[in-house]
């Protein structure tokens, strides 16, 4: 039997990565996008990644573009949803998933943090819903997070963890669906104290940036939170806990310091600022610096 063909749905920045990844690993794969510029753009996409990582004029062959998500999944035994991170657009897509793909495709959404189950809710057989929630570049970026609603969905979720292992990546199953499921949860309580620690001025930005980066994060690609834990003991973190967690952060929605500054149009990078202010040139520095850790770990 040849090896599985995927489609990815979204040709944006996770899809023509999730695509490369497969593609360079043998996968035949159909990218489909209603927006005719992202699928005109699909091939330098793929192509820059080949320039970066492997030069090999067999991965672009591999991935096709096409507007027609029928076409696209018609022969797929994996889909792979990344579109808008938009839960109606996902529930049409879902749907029209339903109705064009082959009985025993297995559909799954790249969501950064809506539950499976929701994108799933006019779907009939939810056996075959998944998340994949793969991390941004997902060429480079080994996580796989591989979310089930339910039992149902169990045999689903083993297929597609040992596919993704074949194809390189490193899965790991979220047992319950819930919002953001492991990742984001963790890496968006770090943001909601770093907003809250910059608002109160305690610090500015970059101190927050300097003090993850130079201080605790030099450590966690190598050392996971609760090794660490394990490492300098439970009682001395119960005891940190037990005069740290009542004064940390809780606000229950967006920090209002957050809401200001897009209100005032500064959003990051793409606008010159957001926490920090950026020129075209120190925001692609920034960039390439990731691009070049990410590569580098990837290879060591
Ligand atoms: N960007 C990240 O860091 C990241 C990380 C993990 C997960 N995700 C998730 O991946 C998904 C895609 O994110 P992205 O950053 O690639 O977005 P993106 O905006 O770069 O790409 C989305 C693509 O979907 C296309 N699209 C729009 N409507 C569509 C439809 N109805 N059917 C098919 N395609 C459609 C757009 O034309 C665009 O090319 C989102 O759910 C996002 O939350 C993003």
């Amino acid at each position: 039997m040849g090896k599985p063909r995927i489609a990815v749905i979204g040709a944006g920045l996770m899809g023509h990565g999730i695509a490369w990844r497969f593609a360079a690993a043998g996968h035949a794969v159909t990218v489909q996008d209603p927006h005719a510029p992202a699928i005109e753009a699909l091939p330098r996409r793929i192509e820059e990644i080949c320039a970066f990582l492997v030069r090999d004029a067999a991965i672009a062959a591999r991935v096709t573009g096409t507007l027609d998500l029928a076409a696209a999944v018609a022969d797929a035994d994996v889909v792979i949803e990344a579109a808008p991170e938009r839960l109606a657009i996902k529930q049409e897509i879902f749907t029209q998933l339903e109705r064009c793909a082959l009985r025993g495709t297995i559909l799954c959404s790249n969501t950064s943090v809506i539950p499976i189950s929701e994108i799933a809710a006019k779907v009939t057989d939810k056996s075959r819903i998944l998340g994949t929630h793969f991390w941004n570049p997902p060429h480079l970026v080994p996580l796989v997070e591989v979310v089930s609603m339910g039992s149902d969905n169990r045999p689903a979720a083993e297929r597609i963890a040992a596919l993704l292992h074949e194809v390189g990546w490193h899965p790991v199953f979220v047992n319950r669906d819930i919002a953001g499921f492991i990742g984001n949860r963790l890496q968006h309580a770090l943001k909601r104290e770093a907003i809250a620690l910059v608002a109160a001025g305690v610090c500015d930005a970059e101190t927050v940036d300097d003090v993850v980066k130079l201080g605790f994060g030099a450590r966690l690609a190598v050392l996971g939170p609760l090794e660490q834990s394990d490492m300098v003991g439970l009682d001395l973190t119960k005891a940190i806990h037990d005069v740290l967690l009542p004064d940390l952060d809780v606000t229950p929605h967006a920090h209002p310091y957050l809401d200001a500054l897009i209100t005032k149009g500064e959003t990051g990078m793409k606008a010159g600022k957001g926490f920090r202010t950026w020129t075209p040139e120190t925001a692609e520095a920034v960039r390439e610096r990731l691009r070049a850790f990410l590569a580098g770990m990837k290879n060591s």
